[in-house]
């Protein structure tokens, strides 16, 4: 007999052993990103686990393993793919736990396919066309201050990395006027070689009180990820707060400890990037 796909059992009991995020792709692979943030990942190092690596395992096997396309079918975005997309885009870790099923238990898929590899068919199935072209992303699709006092000012680092299959060549970061008071500065060159990230410090120093927004677009010569953008938002808030709160006290430690998340988000941001 073949192997079936009517495992609704499994299926869901492997669904609440992981929890899988089935988010917006974006939001799984900033996750995942994160995730993999735990091993050393520098500044122009390689990226864990391309898609491009996923590709070669997936349609042409590994370390004597069989090629998942063999079961699954060359496109994994297709219905017939016994949802292997929809489990394992940007999820290193429900593609270890589905491997442990039949009929896949019996190939041992483990033995041959680190970490490094699972997160490559992790980004591939998130991202099918970096499997063969250049593609690059953000490690957060949005950028969030929150309320930032004035003359104080905040940094968070966003990571742009090429999980694709060739060098990303004319890289631009294009800064849009419209968020008073955000700047930035980055160490991306104009090439983002296969496997290589940069870095984006985004600052946000606001002279005077207000919400902004805007973004930063990455454009390139090659880059197959098109939709490709950095939101930012940030609000400036006044250095005292006005007399409308009849409660003073509470208003000024409401400020406080908005300035306070503000920092604690950037360094987070400033932590990741070290570790
Ligand atoms: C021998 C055939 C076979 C091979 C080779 C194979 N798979 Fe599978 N895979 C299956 C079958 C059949 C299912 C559905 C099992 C079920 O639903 O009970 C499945 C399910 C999955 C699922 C879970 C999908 C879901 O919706 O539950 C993932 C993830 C997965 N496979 C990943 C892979 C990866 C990655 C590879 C290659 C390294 C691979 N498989 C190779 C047969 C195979």
């Amino acid at each position: 007999m073949t192997p079936n796909r009517t495992g609704s059992t499994r299926r869901a009991a492997l669904s609440s052993a992981t929890a899988p995020s089935f988010g917006p792709a974006h939001a799984a692979l900033a996750g995942l990103l994160l995730g993999a943030a735990a091993a050393p990942v520098l500044a122009q190092t390689a990226v864990p686990g391309t898609a491009a690596q996923g590709y070669a395992i997936y349609q042409n096997g590994t370390g004597g393993k069989p090629a998942c396309a063999s079961c699954h079918g060359p496109d994994p975005t297709a219905p017939a793919a016994m949802g292997i997309q929809a489990y394992g885009a940007g999820n290193p870790a429900a593609i270890l736990d589905a491997w442990g099923m039949p009929p896949m238990n019996a190939l041992n898929f483990s033995s041959a396919i680190d970490f490094t590899g699972r997160v490559g068919l992790g980004n591939y199935l998130a991202f099918p066309a970096a499997g063969t072209a250049p593609f690059s992303i953000f490690s957060m699709s949005q950028v969030t201050f929150g309320s930032v006092i004035v003359g104080q000012n905040s940094t968070q680092t966003v990571t742009l990395s090429n999980i694709g299959a060739a060098a990303i060549t004319g890289l631009a970061l294009q800064p849009l006027p419209s968020a008073a008071g955000v700047t930035e500065t980055t160490d991306c060159g104009a090439t983002l070689a296969s496997g290589a990230s940069c870095s984006i410090n985004v600052t946000f120093a606001p002279s005077t009180s207000g919400a902004v927004s805007g973004g930063y677009v990455a454009s390139s010569n090659n880059d197959a990820n098109t939709a490709h953008t950095l939101f930012i938002s940030a609000t400036g808030t006044a250095a005292s707060a006005p007399a409308a709160s009849s409660g003073g006290g509470g208003g000024i430690g409401w400020l406080g400890l908005a300035g306070l998340l503000a920092a604690a988000g950037a360094r987070r941001g400033r932590s990741r990037q070290s570790e």
